[in-house]
């Protein structure tokens, strides 16, 4: 497919066949050039956070005068904010920096930099093992982007993957990229204090800090006033956001937070994620029963549902437990839905425990999941305690297993919905047909459905299910 001597239409082929990540734009989707400016072009992997994170790069690169392109051939600096939290996701990630190497031939003088998670896990061994590279920047770092960039044009490249006890970026305001202009996600706490022994992030992220109460409401009205009409909270755990103010030594947790956001505008619907099930507390459920804005959904993954490979993951619950805080769920709102993130054949895991997972996927009945065969990490603690000897096979059959009936799960959630009435907030044409809008109720589900020419994205209408499939609902607008 390669040829070795490729024109640019040729690389450029090439760059949008092997294009996997979301590209971010703003402006200028077309790429024009603007005249004197510098440009960047940044490619997000990952979490959400992640993709927060690309936009508070964007606005610390644009107050230093670069300029956002989604035409990677055109711009000055090619940034790539990797994840590490499977062995796939680092393949991709070395994947696209072949890629950005032919560009790099094309234009020298382009600077190529990594950053996010894959950055802080390789630290200074990316600059010896991945010779394009300039820049290798971790999460806590980017306030140095302006000063790495401009060592990195005189040759030298530039290393910071410092992690930090306070930043959270507060004050910066994001510049969001990619934007449909009706959601956004505001990141209120960074890191993760815990040990889940198969994951990551503790090392690439760092230690859990949250951000100021007041600097979240302060970005979330402003994202209000703006005409959005969705904000998402996020954090590794948001459930144990704690933020202490300097100034009366007061104290705002998650449950309070959500409150304040909630409060800004009824007009303003709220999300959060992720929950760890040993942190959400009765004061959340409540609070979120009290807020018709604050959406019944719950992402509150289980990993697995045996107890004792519960305790081999370090996740602080038991099946039982966890069974408890669902029915608990249920009990205070009846129409909430619940998702969940699963991991097939941990280390040790028996057929019978697999069993049990897919048991638990029955018993909570999870509008929906993300499915993971379990991809050992260097340095967590499974790699250094367990063994990894569930084999490829098995892993992949279990997984199998998984979203076979997860997809059951569901269709049949969705076809309970037939027949239904549910506020929507537009978000926009959806991805078949122009003629069609989408957007999603307050339990997280996308609903497609004709337009009316009176509505546009950003308003809520009352939509009547029809017909679903396991992903979606389709319906038609009723008055
Ligand atoms: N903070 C979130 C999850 C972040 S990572 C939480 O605690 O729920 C997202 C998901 O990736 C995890 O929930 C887990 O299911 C999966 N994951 C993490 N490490 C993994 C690994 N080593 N192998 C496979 N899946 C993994
Ligand atoms: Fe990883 Fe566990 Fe922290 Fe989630 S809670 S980021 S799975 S260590
Ligand atoms: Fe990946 Fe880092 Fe998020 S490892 S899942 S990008 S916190």
């Amino acid at each position: 497919m390669y040829n070795d001597n490729p024109t640019l239409s040729g690389l450029k082929k090439e760059i949008d066949e092997s294009k996997q990540g979301e590209v971010f734009f703003n402006e200028d989707p077309e790429g024009v050039t603007v005249a004197g400016s510098k440009h960047f072009y940044i490619e997000s992997y990952g979490c959400q956070m992640n993709f927060s994170d690309s936009e508070i790069v964007a606005s610390i690169l644009a107050e230093s005068g670069y300029h956002p392109t989604r035409n990677m051939e055109i711009s000055d600096l090619i940034l790539i904010n990797t994840c590490s939290i499977r062995e796939k996701a680092e393949e991709t990630v070395r994947k696209r920096l072949r890629i950005f190497d032919k560009v790099k031939q094309h234009r020298p003088g382009t600077l190529v930099g990594v950053l996010g998670c894959m950055a802080e896990r390789l630290k200074s061994k990316f600059l010896e093992q991945e010779k394009l590279v300039d820049l290798v920047v971790g999460p806590d770092a980017y306030r140095d982007l302006p000063a790495l960039i401009a060592n990195a044009e005189e040759g030298d490249k530039g290393i910071n993957v410092f992690l930090s006890r306070e930043e959270t970026y507060a004050d910066i305001s994001p510049l969001r990229l990619g934007s449909n202009g009706v959601t956004a996600f505001i990141s209120i706490m960074r890191g993760c204090d815990n040990m889940c022994s198969f994951c990551v992030v503790p090392f690439t992220r760092g230690r859990e800090r949250s951000r100021n109460a007041f600097s979240v409401v302060a970005e979330a009205s402003d994202l209000y006033e703006n005409g959005y009409r969705e904000v998402t909270l996020l954090g590794q755990n948001v459930d144990s956001y704690k933020w202490e103010n300097p100034e009366d030594s007061s104290r705002i947790n998650f449950a309070q937070l959500l409150e304040m956001v909630a409060r800004i505008h009824p007009d303003l619907r709220v999300r959060f994620s992720t929950s760890h099930p040993k942190d959400i507390t009765d004061e959340v459920l409540h609070t979120m029963a009290r807020y018709e804005n604050i959406c019944k959904y719950i992402h509150l993954p289980v990993q697995s549902g045996n107890s004792r490979v519960l305790d081999l993951m370090n996740r602080t619950y038991s099946r039982e437990w966890y069974m408890d805080k669902i029915r608990r769920i249920y009990e205070i709102m009846p129409d909430c839905t619940i998702s969940s993130d699963i991991i097939a054949g941990f280390c040790t895991e028996t057929e019978e425990e697999h069993q049990e997972t897919l048991s638990m996927i029955e018993f909570a009945r999870y509008s929906m999941s993300y499915m993971f065969m379990y991809s050992e990490r260097p340095g967590t603690l499974a790699e250094r305690k367990l063994t990894d000897d569930i084999p490829e096979g098995i892993k992949k059959r279990r997984l199998q297993e998984i979203v076979q009936l997860q997809t059951e799960i569901s269709l049949q959630h969705n076809q309970q919905d037939i027949g239904k009435t549910y506020k929507v907030l537009i978000e926009g044409n959806s991805k078949k047909s122009d003629q069609d809008f989408k957007g999603r109720n307050s339990q997280n589900k996308m609903l497609v459905f004709p337009k009316r020419s009176d509505l546009q994205p950003g308003d809520y209408c009352y939509v009547k299910v029809d017909d679903v499939t396991s992903a979606t609902l389709i319906g038609t607008i009723v008055d």
